[in-house]
């Protein structure tokens, strides 16, 4: 069955206090609206191929550019008249859909299970809610039934009476209408209401004027039908997917010392037995083998780390690949294309960029590498700088196999330190040093004998 989705995404989020457009608010680094694309992407998978119409209309620009990667079919609501209005605006791009989805680009959790549950119920035919019972219905839609149970409207909270105020059914906004009424039923409404506006809900009581059948799906988890519309519950509903990815992680086998202290922003996979301290941030597509330690106040972004890793507390990882045993931090910095091979180690105030470190070399304090070949067992002394970069162009640095760069050498690039090489302490090296040499590169220490220090003079 053909299942295009339409989102609405037009409206302002003015209890925001933002001049970012709501649905590019983020929750776990991603905006709301993205979440809900690729959700809308994995219920077609499911269901049925069709189009994805976004309706935008507040900080139009904004959200195009900042989503542009998605192929989707933007439609302008220049005016926001309400969620009929909205979804009117979408019609001409449903011509031919068996189902029509329709999702919000402020609710960003809503999973694809669920959107094929409520699919299933519409099946092309009937039209299908999403609805929910809570506690406290305040600010909702209520679905009014019928003695027999049957749906026969929804009553905004503003148009409500006492009686329909104490229903404690929902509407969720998501509903699956069929797709040969939905022109009939849009085309119908009107704004003859307490906020004046078309509402979309009001297609309920005109299905049920025509002997339509109303049928009502309910979502797994209440967070998928959560809306956002302030910070405060941007902030609850963060909090609360948070939770639940770190339960996901938990049962696959990951220590997590305090859920309510750790971020999840992307794509993470990880082996058995990891365990993950406190404040651990981990973005984009993580990868971690099996008893991999990260220690407290870690960022890693975009980076693979092989079994047995420990990164400790207060290092931060973009874009590198760290294989199996080796031990970085605390407070290391591993940038774009840092690579460190089996069991070497990068110590504490070390920086590594677009460098490779061979097997078991050590890096262990204060050190910049930058575009630079290390060997294996190599010993990087502390303080040395790979002086990569002339003010205009980046160069290499080569440090062979076995090599020992002593304390506080600057290694001007390019430049080749040959295999079991030694350079000495505080050397500025700007010539390539052969296999098993020893480099001085300093000024020769003067002692003098009987100097006196100078003396404070009287004014
Ligand atoms: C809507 C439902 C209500 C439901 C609630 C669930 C209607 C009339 N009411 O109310 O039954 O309980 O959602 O959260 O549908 N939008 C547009 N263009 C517009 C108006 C809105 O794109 O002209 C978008 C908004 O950006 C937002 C969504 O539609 O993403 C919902 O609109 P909103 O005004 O917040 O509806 P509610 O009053 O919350
Ligand atoms: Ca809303």
């Amino acid at each position: 069955m053909r299942t295009d989705i339409v989102i609405l995404a037009a409206g302002q989020g003015s209890r925001m206090k933002s001049g970012l457009p709501k649905v590019l608010h983020p929750i776990a680094g991603k905006p709301m609206l993205e979440h809900v694309i690729s959700a809308a992407r994995k219920t077609q998978q499911k269901v049925g191929q069709g189009a994805i119409h976004v309706v935008i209309g507040h900080g139009a620009g904004q959200v195009q550019e900042k989503l542009r990667h998605h192929t989707v079919n933007w439609v302008q609501q220049t005016e926001q008249l309400g969620t009929g209005h909205a979804v009117k605006q979408a019609l001409p791009g449903l011509e031919g859909a068996d189902v029509v989805l329709v999702l919000y680009g402020d609710v960003p959790l809503i999973n694809a299970t669920t959107l094929q549950l409520l699919a299933a119920a519409c099946n092309g035919e009937h039209l299908a809610l999403l609805t929910v019972n809570m506690p406290n219905p305040s600010g909702y839609g209520r679905i009014v039934r019928d003695a027999m149970g049957n749906i026969q409207a929804i009553v905004e909270q503003k148009d409500a009476n006492p009686e329909q105020l104490a229903i404690d059914e929902v509407n969720t906004g998501i509903m699956a209408i069929p797709g040969h009424r939905i022109n009939d039923w849009i085309s119908g409404l009107d704004n003859e209401n307490a906020q004046q506006e078309y509402y979309l809900t009001d297609i309920v009581a005109k299905a049920v004027s025509e002997g339509a059948t109303v049928v009502h799906a309910q979502p797994g988890k209440l967070t998928e039908v959560q809306g956002v519309n302030s910070r405060l519950q941007l902030s609850s509903l963060e909090r609360q997917y948070q939770k639940q990815c770190a339960e996901v992680m938990m049962a696959e086998g990951v220590t997590i010392i305090d859920p309510h202290r750790i971020d999840f922003r992307g794509e993470i996979s990880v082996g058995r037995d990891v365990l993950l301290d406190i404040n651990v941030v981990l973005e984009g597509e993580v990868t971690l083998g099996s008893n991999v330690v990260i220690e407290p106040g870690c960022i890693i972004r975009n980076s693979k780390i092989a079994d047995g890793v420990v990164i400790k507390a207060h290092s931060i990882l973009e874009n590198a690949i760290v294989s199996e045993d080796c031990e970085v931090g605390p407070f290391a910095r591993l940038r774009p294309g840092a690579e460190l091979a089996e069991k070497a180690r990068v110590g504490n105030f070390v920086e590594i960029k677009k460098s490779t470190i061979g097997r078991g070399s050590k890096v262990n304090h204060l050190t910049y590498v930058g575009d630079a070949e290390v060997g294996t067992d190599v010993n990087v002394g502390a303080g040395t700088v790979t002086c990569n970069y002339d003010g205009v162009n980046k160069h290499k640095t080569v440090i062979g196999d076995g090599a020992f760069i002593g304390t506080n050498s600057s290694l001007v690039a390019p430049v080749t330190i040959g295999a079991c090489a030694t350079t000495a302490a505080g050397s500025v090296i700007t010539k390539n040093v052969a296999e098993q040499e020893l480099a001085v590169a300093r000024g020769r220490q003067r002692n003098i004998n009987g100097w006196s220090r100078p003396v404070k003079q009287a004014n």
